[in-house]
């Protein structure tokens, strides 16, 4: 059993203890220590609680107080997590890539070390996930699609063939992205948009067509 820790108690990290729950249902692999969070509310300890996990405290304590072990960050913004990566990483603590059991895959995938794919995900061939990427519910991911390091992508997306989203974009909840687009590093697009045309880097877009 390796040790790990999730960083961040709020609603995703909560998932990301589904995901762990999951892989160990089929075979035990994670001993959960608990979370980490630098601001929990009163209300998310006791969710985490409830589960029969505990806040061990903030970050900082937690690398104080604990060996290096594995890591999984629960957070969806991509330059927070950049950030918690870096700290975590520097201090010799290890990302896990967490897949969780009901995600499909084709061939030629590859993930990127601290990627995190929830439940229902299907990514199909020649797909290239960079660190840290997060793929959450029902997200579709089609062939040939690079995500590079830090891309969140938001429940039910999907991303057509031969896109390539770089770092640090977020997908917004249901949005569409065609086939053969761009979206440059750190960019936002918005829940349920239709991206028909390459995205600028540092922008937010929303809407159909995206604008
Ligand atoms: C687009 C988004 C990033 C916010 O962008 P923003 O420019 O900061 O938006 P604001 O909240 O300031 O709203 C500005 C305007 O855009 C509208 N707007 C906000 N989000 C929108 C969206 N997704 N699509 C269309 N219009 C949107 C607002 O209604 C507002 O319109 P108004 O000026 O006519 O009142 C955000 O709304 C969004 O869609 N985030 C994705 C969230 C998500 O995926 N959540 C799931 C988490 S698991």
């Amino acid at each position: 059993m390796r040790d790990i820790v999730i960083i961040g108690c709020g609603g995703f990290g909560r998932e990301v203890h589904d995901i762990i729950d999951a892989l160990n249902a089929q075979a035990p692999r994670y001993n959960l220590l608990g979370y980490a969070d630098d601001s929990a509310s009163e209300q998310n300890t006791a969710l985490v609680e409830r589960r029969g996990s505990r806040v061990l405290g903030s970050l900082d304590a937690v690398l104080a107080q604990y060996d290096a072990a594995e890591f999984a960050i629960g957070i969806g913004s991509p330059q927070v997590r950049k950030k918690l990566d870096t700290k975590l990483v520097e201090a010799g603590w290890r990302a896990a890539t967490l897949v969780h059991p009901s995600a499909t895959f084709g061939g030629d995938v590859r993930i990127g070390e601290g990627s995190i794919v929830c439940a229902g995900v299907r990514v199909t061939t020649d797909v290239t996930l960079g660190r840290s990427v997060h793929l959450n519910l029902n997200a579709t991911v089609g062939h040939d699609v690079t995500l590079h390091d830090y891309v969140s992508v938001n429940p039910l997306v999907a991303i057509s063939g031969w896109v390539e989203a770089h770092e640090g974009v977020m997908f917004g909840t249901h949005s569409a992205i065609l086939q053969n687009l761009s979206v440059g590093a750190g960019s936002v697009i918005g829940a349920s948009a239709c991206v028909v045309r390459d995205v600028p880097e540092g922008v937010v877009v929303k809407g159909v067509p995206a604008r």
